[in-house]
Order: C-alpha cells, then sequence, then structure tokens
C-alpha cells in the first residue's frame, strides 16, 4: 500500500526533540518506571521477574479484564491490544475497507482516521467541526445529509484531537441513531477520554453500538506514550476475529513487559487520570490569562476535554510562517493547522506538560521582541 506522509509525524520528528520549548504536545506528562511501579505494592519485584517470551496475540487476560472495567457492557474477549492506537487504526481500516467504500470522517482529525482509507482507495467526505462564538461546533444534521448508499464508516474523534471538543452522551446517542439507520459502522478514537473538564464523563461508544469500534490508548490520558499499548473494543466478534489475523501481519504481539506496565497503570487509573487532570488545569488558569492578555492577537478555544486546544491568531502572518519562524528563533514549538489539512490560521497548544507555563513565557517573550503584542486585531 502507498500512503501519504504523515505531516505531523513529519513536522514533530524535525523539531519534537531539538527545540526546546514544547507547547503543542498532545500527551501529558509521562513518568518513569520507578514512578509508575510505585502506585502499586510489590509490582517492582514482579515487574523484575516479568517473562520475556512471545505474549498472547489479544494481549493477556490480566490486561485485557483491567482495560474491560473501563466499559460498562465489555469482556476482556471483547478487547485486543496493539502497538499503540496506530498499530490499531491501521489495522481496523485494512480490516473492514475495501477500494471504493464511502467514509464519513469528523475534521480537522488525526491524520491516519482519514489517510489509511485514502490509501485503500474510499472515497472520504469530511464533517467538519465550526468556529463558534464559544468555541468549536458540530451539526449533526450535516453528518445525517453525508450519508450515502455506499457509507460504511462514520470516523469520529471524541475528544477531538486538534479541537479539545468532546460530544455530549447525547449528541453521540444521535450518532449511533444515524448509523444504526444505515446500517454503518462507527469506529471511536476516543484516546483522550477520562480528562473531561467539565467532570461530566461520557460513555464509551462501543458499549452503546453493537457495530462500534472504540479506540483507546495509554499514550494520552494516561501519559504514558512509550509504553506503546493501545486497544480495540467492539461486540462485534468477527470484527475480533478479522482483526487478530490482521495482527498476525504486523507486531503478532505486545512487549511483555509494556503489558505488565499498563496493567499497574490501569489498576491505578483513576489516580494517575487525576494526577493528569490537575496539571492540564493549572496549566489552564495560566493560559486563561494569557490570551486574556492577548486578546487582540487570538480566538481563544478553551478545550472541553484532555490536554489540546486548537486557537486561532488573528495576524496577517500565515501560521505555519508564524510557527516555523518562532522555533527557529525562539526554540518554542506549536503546531499549526496545516498540519491537519486545515484552513485558516489555528495552532495546536498543549496543556499536558509540567512545565507548561515556563515555556508559555517564551512564547510571550518572543511576541514582545517580535513587537506583535500591540498589533490590533484583523476583520
Ligand atoms: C486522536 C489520536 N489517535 C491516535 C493517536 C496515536 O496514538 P499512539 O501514539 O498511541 O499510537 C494519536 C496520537 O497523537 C491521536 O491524537
Amino acid at each position: 500500500m502507498k500512503i501519504n506522509d504523515f505531516r505531523l509525524e513529519v513536522y514533530f520528528g524535525e523539531h519534537e526533540f531539538s527545540a526546546p520549548y514544547l507547547l503543542g504536545q498532545s500527551d501529558c506528562e509521562a513518568m518513569t518506571v520507578r514512578e509508575l511501579l510505585s502506585y502499586e505494592s510489590d509490582s517492582e519485584k514482579a515487574f523484575m521477574d516479568s517473562w520475556l517470551g512471545y505474549t498472547e496475540v489479544a494481549g493477556s487476560d490480566e490486561l485485557r479484564t483491567q482495560i474491560a472495567q473501563l466499559y460498562s457492557q465489555m469482556n476482556s474477549d471483547e478487547i485486543i491490544v496493539h502497538s499503540g492506537a496506530q498499530e490499531a487504526i491501521f489495522n481496523f481500516m485494512n480490516v473492514l475497507l475495501n477500494k471504493g467504500d464511502h467514509v464519513i470522517t469528523m475534521f480537522p482529525t488525526y491524520q491516519s482516521l482519514f489517510e489509511v482509507a485514502n490509501a485503500i482507495g474510499c472515497q472520504v467526505s469530511q464533517w467538519n467541526l465550526r468556529q463558534g462564538n464559544k468555541g468549536w461546533v458540530l451539526d449533526l444534521e450535516e453528518l445525517e445529509a453525508l450519508v450515502t448508499p455506499q457509507t460504511k464508516l462514520i470516523c469520529i474523534n471524541t475528544p477531538n484531537n486538534p479541537t479539545g471538543y468532546t460530544l455530549t452522551d447525547e449528541e453521540s446517542a444521535r450518532i449511533i441513531e444515524i448509523a444504526r439507520a444505515h446500517n454503518i459502522y462507527i469506529f471511536s478514537d476516543e484516546v483522550y477520554k477520562g480528562l473531561e473538564l467539565d467532570g461530566i464523563k461520557r460513555s464509551w461508544i462501543a458499549d452503546q453500538y453493537e457495530k462500534a469500534v472504540t479506540l483507546g490508548v495509554m499514550s494520552k490520558a494516561y501519559g504514558l506514550p512509550g509504553l506503546r499499548i493501545g486497544w480495540i473494543a467492539t461486540k462485534d466478534q468477527e470484527m475480533i476475529e478479522s482483526m487478530m489475523k490482521y495482527k498476525h501481519y504486523t507486531t503478532i504481539c505486545n512487549s511483555a513487559t509494556s503489558e505488565y506496565l499498563a496493567t499497574v497503570a490501569l489498576k491505578n487509573g483513576q489516580r494517575i487520570l487525576n494526577r493528569n487532570l490537575e496539571i492540564i488545569k493549572h496549566n489552564l488558569e495560566a493560559s486563561d490569562e494569557f490570551f486574556e492578555k492577548y486578546s487582540n492577537l487570538f480566538t481563544y478555544n478553551k478545550p472541553m476535554c484532555g490536554p489540546i486546544a486548537f486557537h486561532k491568531l488573528n495576524l496577517e502572518i500565515p501560521i505555519r510562517q508564524f510557527c516555523d519562524t518562532m522555533v527557529k528563533e525562539q526554540g518554542v514549538l506549536l503546531l499549526p493547522a496545516d498540519m491537519y489539512f486545515f484552513e485558516g490560521n489555528y495552532f495546536r497548544m498543549g496543556y499536558g506538560r509540567k512545565n507548561f507555563k515556563e515555556n508559555l513565557k517564551h512564547f510571550e517573550n518572543y511576541l514582545i521582541k517580535k513587537e506583535m503584542t500591540d498589533k490590533v486585531i484583523k476583520d
């Protein structure tokens, strides 16, 4: 299969490990193995005794049991563990889709959620998030209007990367209703779930619809991307079997040590989510202040859930040029909208890291140095 470059990963590849002030990252603050093991007594010895043989294709029973407990309707045999979320997206799309199928994808979104379908030869329609007066908005009637007799899949990403928009349970129920009426699969990337800033927990889509496939991961809300542990949850047993067979050609099974560490993390999942939520809330206080101070320069779109948001720069300078110059001259990394194929002067900002405030200061210093702070908003 030929597939286009992953723009965001290419951009991060250029800057992520050289820019000193990261302000666009999507994961929460990571931790050391030692810190993670300190959440669970006796886990250090068990970790050292981990067996480094091949592991079960679907993931260890213990890990799948922990994952299933996140849901209200899932059993461990309705879960398949993958190497990160990315492998699961790639395998799912390849199992379900054929050339000529129609796919509707929430947009903007993480590139693989439409690029893999493109590479297979599907026709992909965008269901657009739009800038409203108080953040991002989605039109459910628009979704229904996009459905055709060839539509095989609706792909949603909630909480959304890059906007931080999250569906309410009522909105999810309506999407399920549309999908059910037309016998369409839903792929629901929910890798940022668990960090709801309004304190209202959202239900997982796979708990509510028999043709829904939900994606979860340790990388984002739990801040453990180095584990490379993601998973699929679905009631569709045929899908589970087909994805297991597909995985025989990608990674076969997961790292034994990562499975063990992910199990420890999920046993202490709520504590880790609380830790990360605290970091985000703390950072948002500084962010509120910053965007209030510079409301002449930016449209501030506070996230609804998770550690990322998509704000607008209201200056004449193109966002790509703005971000490229800033990382070069000041070492501050933001993610420009063209990484999402999104038109408009938007940039992604990440709130999950402990050094956010310090990095924001470098962003401000850059604006001051470039004499941008007093500029007046364009029409
Ligand atoms: C919405 C979304 N899905 C999937 C992924 C891939 O996650 P992972 O790095 O765990 O493979 C990402 C990573 O940024 C993401 O933002």
